[in-house]
């Protein structure tokens, strides 16, 4: 009996011990959590996990953007979570956010995690097109770029085309009489059968204008009537198809701001550009006309001009839905408050504007030989830039955002300047470059 008195004695003992710990029961010992990288990173949010500890009945966050906590954020300040795991949300994109975690049993706090960060970011894999809100992301083609990658990249990434060079004049209307559909009919199908908007560009350019319409012999009255059936033939072709067109492309001078000296100009005056607005409303009464050109954002009277000469077709009622920029720019210029300012022109006179020939010169003064990481990164901010503009304007006023290549050794402007330069958002192997996602960036704001 008193043995057993003894060993019932020792199990007490025992017990008491195991049960006090450190030898007292309400201040059990609460090793700080082990704070584990965050998970399911979106630009908005992420979820922020830890290991639990022994004894721990719940545990606190802090998330803060500064990495000394010297503030929180909104409803992250000591926030209680019964879990070993917590989804941040309501965020800023692209941003560094860091979290801290405390277990938590009674009054009793143990001392906080290792702090980790991380930022709130794009998840890789969502297409420019689904970036996009309310509006279309395009790229040029051309007939023979329209299989293989282009067509896959066409397909994952973009919601409008436009023919870089096959639905201009010289190319539809070579001879007098005689219309050569082929290319731009294959671009057309293109579009149909992918299920992509197609941007018609552009019925009248002083830069694509056949030979024999340069050279016209007749008068005119006859080259009126020439021009006329012209624009009808081709917009009813397309009718249904080709949602809008670049109705005239580049008719004001840079500088002056005068009206271009082109042939146009020279047999129908200044009114050859009403004319062609008509003429293509009554060939398609649904198709979005639009007045194309470039450097219209740096200031300049050429935006001006423009605004001048648009303001003028909408007082005389000439049928013109919207603006396009062809934003043909450069890291370092223009501005981009003079970007904005631009844009605003348009969306205070209730047209759309397009961004409609977007690239963007990484190497203008030709100081490089090859793209380096810092100008890599100052094209992904103006790239960024770009995309954030436009999408700030209102909806009613947006129709798409166009980018004029699609990787770097296509682009036009290789020739135009006749030096290097990686303008675009693919470089030559079609891979992704930082300007791809500073635009994604951008489109996600
Ligand atoms: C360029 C194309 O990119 C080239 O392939 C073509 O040879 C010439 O035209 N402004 C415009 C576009 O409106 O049509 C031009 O495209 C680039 C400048």
């Amino acid at each position: 009996m008193k043995q057993l008195n003894n060993i019932l004695l020792l199990i007490l003992i025992a017990m008491v011990t195991l049960a006090c710990g450190s030898g007292d029961a309400t201040a059990p010992t609460l090793d700080a959590p082990l704070a584990l990288n965050a998970t399911d990173i979106t630009q908005n949010s992420f979820t922020a996990k830890w290991v639990g500890v022994a004894n721990a009945k719940s545990y606190q966050i802090d998330v803060s953007t500064a990495n000394n906590f010297s503030s929180f954020v909104d409803g992250f300040e000591a926030k209680s979570v019964s879990d070993v795991k917590l989804e941040v949300s309501s965020l800023d994109a692209n941003t560094d956010y860091f979290y801290r975690v405390r277990a938590v049993n009674g009054e009793t706090l143990s001392a906080n995690s290792m702090t980790i960060t991380t930022r709130t970011t794009i998840p890789e894999d969502v297409p420019l097109k689904e970036a996009a809100q309310s509006f279309f992301i395009g790229n040029v083609v051309q007939s023979n770029r329209m299989t293989g990658t282009h067509k896959e990249i066409l397909n994952r990434e973009y919601s409008s085309i436009t023919a870089e060079y096959e639905m201009k004049m010289n190319i539809m209307y070579p001879y007098e009489g005689a219309y050569d559909w082929t290319r731009s009919d294959a671009i057309v199908d293109f579009a149909v059968t992918n299920n992509l908007n197609l941007h018609g560009h552009a019925l009248i350019w002083h830069n694509s204008t056949p030979d024999w319409i340069e050279n016209y012999t007749g008068t005119d009255a006859e080259f009126e009537a020439m021009l006329e059936d012209y624009v009808k033939t081709v917009v009813t072709r397309y009718k249904g198809k080709v949602k809008s067109w670049d109705v005239v492309n580049e008719a004001i001078e840079d500088g002056s701001g005068d009206y271009r000296n082109s042939v146009f100009y020279q047999r129908m005056g200044a009114d050859y550009i009403a004319k062609c607005f008509k003429w293509a409303r009554e060939a398609d009464e649904d198709v979005l006309l639009f007045y194309n050109d470039y450097n219209l954002c740096d200031n300049g009277n050429k935006l001006t001009a423009v605004l001048n000469m648009i303001d003028g077709l909408t007082t005389g009622n000439v049928p013109i839905n919207g603006l396009g920029f062809q934003m043909h720019i450069s890291y370092n210029w223009p501005d981009r408050s003079d970007i904005e300012a631009a844009a605003q022109k348009v969306v205070d006179r209730k047209l759309k504007l397009h961004f409609s020939e977007l690239d963007i010169r990484a190497n203008p003064n030709n100081d490089l030989t090859s793209l380096s990481s810092a100008r890599s990164l100052e094209l992904k901010a103006k790239y960024k830039e770009i995309a954030e503009v436009y999408t700030a304007i209102p909806n009613d006023n947006k129709y798409a955002l166009t980018i004029w290549g699609m990787k770097d050794n296509e682009s036009w402007l290789l020739d135009f300047w006749g030096h290097i330069d990686w303008p675009l958002l693919y470089d030559s192997n079609f891979d992704e470059k930082d300007a791809y996602y500073g635009f994604l960036e951008g489109l996600m704001k």
